[in-house]
């Protein structure tokens, strides 16, 4: 089958909370580099026709400046180029976004700790996206003590969803006791983590717990791995090389169908400003890997 033809679907779906999604999604970070704004458009209107009905974004994927803190000129949200190029949103589309670190223009990043600043972030993400609800919001949190505890923050989003305004909570950059801490308060749909074939295994139990308890693991900078912000480089794992040449494909398609093979509960959601790109990472869908690769990759 062309490249072209093969759809996220071939990856199967996972229901979040109440919303089935085809386990193959989409990032958003990377579209805020792109110079060109009518390309990152024409990535998010292509990944959705290729049946990519997960995107992830953030209100703080912003350029010049934020995450990425290249480029010139007016800035440009990822929240607003996805809703430049998808809205009136089809139905089926779930879009996830996350909030606790923020970006403002003039200060720079930074994070919301109380009910009021996490409602302000909720609120912008509403603004920016032109929804009357978010479907999924994460608390992005950051390793390093907080001087307000977790309960407290995931408390104000509990209430928020109560309230309507947000449809499902999850959890970024998370460890498992955050998981138990977080579930006394509210139902928790997914935790999204950094974790690849060669970068963050020591999430490797916390992936097979997410599965033991229902709740969807969500991998970023399963291409990045350490290099993170930075993207990913030239090929430098022997096993995955090997394993791309045995089936054609290339490297980065593999390390997405390794993630997809840790469990039906883990979504795929690469970051690419590049409609090639795109096109090779939706394939990745299809790719079956054998229980002799996976003993390769390790
Ligand atoms: N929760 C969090 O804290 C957090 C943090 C970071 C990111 N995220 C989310 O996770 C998503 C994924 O992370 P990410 O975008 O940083 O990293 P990623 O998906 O691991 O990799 C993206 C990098 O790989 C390149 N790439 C993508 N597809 C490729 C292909 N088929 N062939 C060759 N190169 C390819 C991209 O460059 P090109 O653009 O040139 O393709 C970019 O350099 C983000 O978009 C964002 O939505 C979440």
């Amino acid at each position: 089958m062309p490249i072209d033809e093969i759809t996220a679907t071939a990856a199967g779906t996972w229901t979040l909370g109440n919303q089935t999604v085809n386990r193959m999604g989409f990032g958003s970070m990377r579209l805020t580099a792109d110079p060109d704004p009518a390309r990152a458009l024409a990535v998010l209107r292509r990944a959705v026709e290729l049946g990519v009905n997960h995107i992830d974004t953030a209100a703080f994927y912003v350029s010049p400046g934020g995450t990425l803190g290249v480029g010139t000129g007016a800035a440009r949200y990822a929240t607003e180029l996805i809703r430049a190029a998808l809205a009136p949103y089809p139905e089926e589309l779930l879009i996830a976004t996350k909030v606790g670190p923020g970006y403002d223009p003039e200060s720079g990043f930074t994070e919301a700790l109380t009910p009021a600043q996490l409602r302000a972030q909720v609120e912008e993400n509403l603004r920016r996206l032109g929804r009357d609800h978010l479907d999924l919001v994460n608390l992005r949190l950051y390793r390093r003590p907080s001087p307000v505890p977790l309960a407290d923050r995931f408390g104000a989003l509990a209430e928020l969803r109560a309230a309507g305004l947000i449809r499902h909570l999850g959890l970024s950059n998370a460890r498992p006791e955050q998981l138990d801490e977080a579930r006394d308060i509210a139902p928790v749909v997914c935790v999204q983590n950094s974790y690849g074939v060669d970068a963050y295994r020591e999430d490797d139990e916390f992936v097979r717990l997410c599965g033991e308890r229902g709740i969807a693991y969500v991998p970023f900078f399963a291409l990045a791995g350490t290099r993170r912000e930075a993207g990913a480089a030239a090929e430098e794992n022997p096993a995955v090389d090997a394993v791309a040449r045995a089936h054609g494909v290339t490297s980065h398609q593999v390390r997405l169908a390794w993630t997809l093979h840790r469990g039906p509960h883990v979504l795929a959601i690469p970051g690419t400003g590049d409609p090639g790109h795109l096109v090779a990472n939706v394939a990745a869908a299809g790719l079956r890997l054998s229980a002799e690769d996976l003993a390769r990759l390790g």
